[in-house]
């Protein structure tokens, strides 16, 4: 089935399990996502689906999905913005590099809020992804206070600014759009909110990078995103997927919604 996102961009379904699952119910988990997935004939090509548990389960995750060949692609929740070094705790993206992980996110506001990260070293770690061949999922997004005193774009695209300044032209990367009211709150976006800023984020690629990066690169919505509200992001043209925090924790919900082109015409 052919992708209902505009440039031919591949949509991606991200799970992002944040502090939740150890690496037994890891494998499980996987193992059951590629067997539903299989069982519904999803097309991975047409709809790329990736999940990003906690570090402990990485080399679990990497272990079955290379042992039984499974399409389904995983990456890290955070990275260091070093290659190596004395920082205790820290992990260095040549290590997710050598676990295969596709992807790393970075800056989620859980990060920004709870960690402190700024925008720049949100761009030191993106430059510290691609450097290392892994893919950054860059997050930004405003808070309720943001929306209301300076609309929703003004804040995002002031973020994305930062760390496309780190990104070297032709790199591969992603945007998740994720107000920060939106998160775990259960109020979506609307999809007209989500695609007004994923347009403002996609011109600001345009002007950072040029058109053909902004047309090539994936921009995720992400807040609230659930079988039943998915289909309406992703009829939006700016918006090539979604990162999926709690539905992703459950492996029929998750399922739906990365096969949300099934019911995207409902
Ligand atoms: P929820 O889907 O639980 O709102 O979380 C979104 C999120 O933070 C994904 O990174």
């Amino acid at each position: 089935m052919a992708s209902v996102t505009t440039g031919g961009r591949t949509p991606l379904i991200a799970g992002n399990w944040k502090m939740n699952l150890n690496h037994l119910q890891a494998i499980a988990f996987v193992q059951k996502l590629a067997w539903s997935l299989k069982d519904a004939r999803h097309d991975f090509g047409a709809v790329e689906v990736a999940v990003f548990p906690p570090f402990t389960d990485l080399r679990s995750v990497q272990t079955l999905v290379s042992g039984d060949k499974l399409q389904i692609a995983y990456g890290a929740q955070d990275v260091s913005q070093h290659a190596s070094g004395a920082f205790t705790g820290e992990i260095a993206a040549p290590f997710l590099a050598q676990l295969d992980c596709a992807y790393v996110i970075i800056g989620h506001s859980e990060r920004r809020t709870l960690h402190g990260e700024t925008d720049e070293i949100v761009a030191a770690k993106t430059a510290a992804a691609i450097g290392a061949g892994v893919v950054p999922l860059i997050c930004v997004g405003e808070t309720a206070e943001d929306l209301e005193t300076r609309g929703a774009s003004a804040v995002p695209v002031a973020q994305l600014k930062v760390a496309l300044a780190s990104i070297p032209k032709g790199s591969d990367f992603v945007v998740a759009y994720e107000p920060v009211w939106a998160i775990g709150s259960g109020q979506a976006a609307t999809p007209e909110q989500a695609q007004q800023v994923a347009k403002a984020l996609r011109d600001t690629i345009a002007e950072h990078l040029g058109d053909e990066a902004a047309a090539a690169t994936r921009i995720l919505y992400g807040g609230s995103v659930k079988a039943d509200n998915i289909a309406g992001f992703m009829r939006q043209a700016d918006v090539d997927g979604a990162l999926v925090g709690g539905a992703s924790l459950d492996v029929e919900g998750f399922s739906a919604i990365a096969r949300y082109q099934k019911h995207v015409g409902v």
